[in-house]
């Protein structure tokens, strides 16, 4: 059987008035793509806020690959394997691509504080191989001829692919991606399509929020539709697209068949 990398059960989150999720449930076995759609203010940000720990959940219970862990503060999740992007992006600005990637590298480094400071030969070492596995994620999402060049002068769909790279840096079991193809053309797009395939084709496990319904049929294994805060459905692309209450909310009712 597969193995469920994240399993969360019952997860709430309400801000004033709106109950921005109630009672929604995921699971995601290794390996997969798993898409998160639903109409605008459905609640799928705030699902991964509080899966990412951003938020404090109202309830639910989180798993990540079997063990449970709290997502009580962002470290602490990113800690135990969950690295996501963000739909409003966050770089640094005024660093170049290759040193916001490799700030997220340093998450997994050991020489520490005083390394830095003696500059050791070991935190030296550490350092270069640092630099060149960063160099190697920005060629592996695409951008590796702006390594030098300052995050904010990147076009967005340069950003979001470094957001990638970024994530990737730091080894993750779940990698969570909000919307990564907004503000993409259609030929961008099909570039991240390959690439998301290429990520994971490595072995990597996929949470990806997404509103181009043609992207997400086309790239997801299985689909959770959120509307109002509530999972209306859950299953493979063509199953959700079958489904009643998803035509309604979310396709419309001039729905394409894609
Ligand atoms: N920090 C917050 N404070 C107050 N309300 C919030 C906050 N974050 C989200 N909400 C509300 O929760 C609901 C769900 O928002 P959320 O951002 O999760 O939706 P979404 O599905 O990601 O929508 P979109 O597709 O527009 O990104 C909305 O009504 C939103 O206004
Ligand atoms: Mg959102």
């Amino acid at each position: 059987m597969a193995e469920t990398v994240l399993n969360v059960v019952g997860a709430s989150k309400r801000f004033g008035g709106v109950q921005a999720l109630a009672d929604v449930g995921l699971r995601i076995e290794r390996g997969m793509v798993y898409g998160l759609i639903g109409p605008n203010g459905a609640g799928k940000t705030t699902l991964f806020n509080v899966i990412t720990g951003l938020y404090p959940p109202d309830a639910g219970s989180f798993e990540l690959a079997g063990r449970a862990y709290r997502p009580g503060a962002v470290h602490e999740v990113a800690r135990a394997g969950i690295a996501r992007t963000f739909q409003n992006i966050r770089l640094f600005a005024e660093m170049t691509a290759l040193e916001n990637v490799m700030v997220a590298r340093h998450a997994r480094t050991r020489s520490g504080v005083i390394g830095a400071v003696l500059r050791t030969a070991a935190f030296r070492r550490e350092e270069a191989a640092i630099a060149r596995r960063a160099h190697e994620l920005l060629d592996e999402v695409g951008i590796a001829h702006y390594a030098g060049a300052k995050a904010r002068t990147l076009s967005y769909g340069d950003q979001r692919r470094l957001e990638i790279a970024r994530a990737l840096a730091t080894e993750p079991t779940l990698i969570a991606l909000d919307e990564p193809a907004a503000g993409m053309n259609a030929t961008e797009k099909l570039v991240l399509r390959e690439l998301i395939e290429r990520i994971r084709g490595q072995g990597h496990t996929i949470l990806l929020i997404e509103h181009d319904v043609h992207l997400v049929m086309g790239l997801c294994d299985r689909v959770s539709v959120l509307d109002h805060g509530q999972c209306i459905a859950e299953g493979t692309p063509a199953e959700v697209q079958r489904h009643e209450a998803v035509i309604e909310a979310y396709l419309g009712a001039a729905h394409v068949a894609v």
